[in-house]
């Protein structure tokens, strides 16, 4: 039987330039989504899959990340004094358990497989989850909790997947399927970064949740820089599929991309339109302003 992840990784050291200047002192992932930072999504996530370390890659300038984690001493004695109990409540899913978060720096932004090789020795030689952040997908159940499932069933890498119009393909990473599971599940016998629109195998785009098994670290560690000067992790996958197992999931859920513009303020209007607490003094508002 396959073991269990119980960690994930949160790389978080880019330098989110498509955010300038909100982002020149406060990190991207921190940028919020009606009231919670963009971080916070992915990590309820991965709790609500069952894990219970949370690793962070952060660089500098990412200290806020840090403190977001943490106990907020001073606030929480406060709030307590003054008999706010529903505040305290809201402060509970951004306090992991002592020693149940690890936090460690990448020390130049090298890319997103450089980023994760970092966390290596933390991981060590266990399966994991890996989140990239800006990615926040909304659903009713949470992509983790689904990869899950496929992963007790089937074992090896899982890969979260969603379909795209083919002309958006060289946007993205994309994967070449096998053999059929199910509707939502294939295995996977090539990836490549960024295809032209003709060379792509399929119009199934990797989409930022990942189930690895440790072995992707010695992949890592030999890679020379790919696409954009970057340690790619794709490159390093591709290296994998040749001795591992790979799995597609096409997960239910809505993605969006809250490390650009669009895809943060659709973020924005989306969730808050979802929520039962503000949905019905926010519609009238949004309805009028598309009307200007
Ligand atoms: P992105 O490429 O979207 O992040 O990486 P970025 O580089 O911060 O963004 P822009 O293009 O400059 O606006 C996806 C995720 O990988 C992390 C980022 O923090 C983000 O969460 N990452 C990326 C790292 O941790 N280290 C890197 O070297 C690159």
């Amino acid at each position: 039987m396959s073991r269990k992840p119980r960690k994930a990784v949160f790389p978080v050291a880019g330098l989110g330039t498509r955010f300038l200047p909100a982002t020149k002192a406060v990190p991207k992932e921190m940028l919020t989504v009606v009231d919670k930072p963009v971080i916070q999504y992915a990590v309820e996530e991965a709790a609500e899959a069952g894990i219970d370390h949370f690793v962070f890659v952060t660089g500098r300038g990412k200290g806020a990340i840090e403190d977001h984690f943490d106990l907020a001493y001073e606030l929480e004695a406060t709030l307590k004094a003054r008999g706010k109990t529903a505040e305290i409540e809201l402060l509970k899913p951004s306090r992991p358990a002592a020693g149940a978060a690890s936090f460690v720096r990448q020390q130049e932004p090298l890319g997103l497989g450089h980023a994760v090789w970092c966390a290596r020795d933390i991981v060590g030689d266990e399966p994991f989850l890996l989140a990239l952040p800006d990615m926040l997908i909304h659903g009713a159940s949470g992509c983790f909790t689904q990869m899950m499932e496929v992963y007790e069933r089937h074992g090896g890498n899982v890969i979260a997947v969603e379909e795209v119009p083919h002309e958006h393909v060289s946007r993205y990473g994309v994967v070449a399927l096998n053999e059929k599971f199910d509707d939502r599940t294939h295995s996977i016998t090539g990836m490549v970064e960024k295809p032209k629109r003709e060379d792509a195998p399929s119009n199934l785009i990797i989409s930022g949740r990942y189930i690895l098994q440790p072995e992707i670290f010695a992949k890592l560690e030999i890679l020379k820089p790919g696409a954009g000067g970057e340690i790619q992790l794709t490159d390093a996958m591709i290296e994998l599929i040749a001795e591992q197992d790979f799995y597609s999931y096409r997960f239910e859920g809505t993605t969006y991309d809250c490390g650009d513009k669009i895809g943060f303020l659709s973020a924005n209007v989306a969730l808050a339109l979802s929520r039962p607490d503000i949905a019905s003094k926010f519609r009238p508002v949004a309805e009028l302003l598309l009307k200007q």
